[in-house]
């Protein structure tokens, strides 16, 4: 049975991507938050994206509208039981994902295909709290979700094959190039790029370099788009922390461990962008400052 209807729960940063990058390829999309403000917060950055391609002529206004109209939010688990595809993506809090999906599949049909967006936790882990660890798998966005095309789609031990066939082909449909990734901590992505960032603030604690010299050297260097301390702040240092702790509990490999200034500044809430201190200052979002360390 093919996908047609998409339910998405937690409408932050990513929930929000993940619930616009379905509507926009046809999908009719439930968005589940846990108040009426966090529902209108996120479609109101959906409202801002759908804006902006609108106004760059990327879509047209009637398209607009269209993805506009296939998009509900709601505060109620009730109204996301009848998709065909529910995608996760709330707080990373293993006990958290587990009562969720506990709860779906109490509720679901025994058809309905559950995915978790985690980016470091265990899918096994979260397949096991439903009895359906056949009809589970992951399906890891990467920020930002409307611009980024790649998805990692992981397959545990017990997923279904023809399930998981489904799930690379809705990924594509996404108009994403949907990479096949086993249940193994952190996938490919994170596998590669948690290290790198953890030894480019390894690198600012030796004196390799500055703040500014170690981010232009990847990015004029080697054409990233941002350099691994800018990243670093977009991605959320507290983020990049709890991924690497969870990484090197797994594997107990050095390459995982978080370096000494990485704890001091999340201990601190310089927690990057969002909290508009990391590597930069933000006071003027549109000019960073390097700090000095
Ligand atoms: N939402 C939607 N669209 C956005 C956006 C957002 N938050 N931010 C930027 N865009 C769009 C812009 O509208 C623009 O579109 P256009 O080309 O059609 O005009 C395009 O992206 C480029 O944006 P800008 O010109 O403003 O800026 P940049 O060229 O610097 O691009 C960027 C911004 C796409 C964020 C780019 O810097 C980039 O690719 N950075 C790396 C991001 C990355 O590595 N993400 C993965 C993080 S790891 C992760 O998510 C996994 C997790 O588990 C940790």
């Amino acid at each position: 049975m093919a996908i047609q209807k998409v339910g998405v729960v937690g409408c932050g940063l990513m929930g929000s991507g993940i619930a616009q990058v379905c509507a926009a390829a046809g999908f009719p999309t439930v968005v589940r938050e846990v108040s009426a403000e966090l529902v209108d917060k996120g479609r109101k950055g959906i409202e801002k994206n759908l804006n902006r391609l609108a106004e760059k002529g990327t879509i047209t206004e009637a398209v607009k509208e269209e993805i506009r109209g296939r998009l509900k939010g709601t505060t109620s688990l009730e109204d996301v039981r009848n998709s065909d595809l529910i995608i996760e993506a709330i707080i990373e809090q293993l006990p958290a994902k587990r009562e969720l999906f506990s709860a779906l599949d109490k509720i679901c049909p025994p058809s309905t295909i559950f995915a978790s967006n985690t980016s470091s936790l265990t899918i096994t882990e979260m397949a096991t709290a439903t009895k359906r660890p056949q009809r589970f798998v992951g399906l890891h966005f990467f920020n930002p979700v409307p611009v980024m095309k790649l998805v990692e789609v992981v397959r545990t031990i017990a997923t279904d094959e023809a399930v998981y066939e489904e799930i690379v082909a809705f990924g594509a449909k996404l108009g994403k190039t949907a990479v096949r990734a086993k249940d193994s901590t952190g996938f490919i992505v994170n596998r590669l790029l948690v290290p790198y960032l953890l030894d480019a603030i390894r690198a600012l604690e030796e004196g390799a370099g500055s703040i500014e010299d170690i981010d232009n050297s990847m990015r004029l260097g080697c054409g990233h788009p941002m350099g691994p301390l800018t990243l670093l702040d977009f991605v959320g240092l507290d983020t990049t922390y709890y991924i690497s702790q969870i990484m090197f509990d797994e594997f107990k490999e050095k390459r995982f461990a978080a370096p000494p200034l990485l704890k001091r500044m999340v201990l601190a809430g310089w927690n990057g962008r969002k909290s508009g201190r990391g590597f930069y200052d933000y006071a003027d979002p549109q000019k960073p400052r390097a700090l000095k360390f």
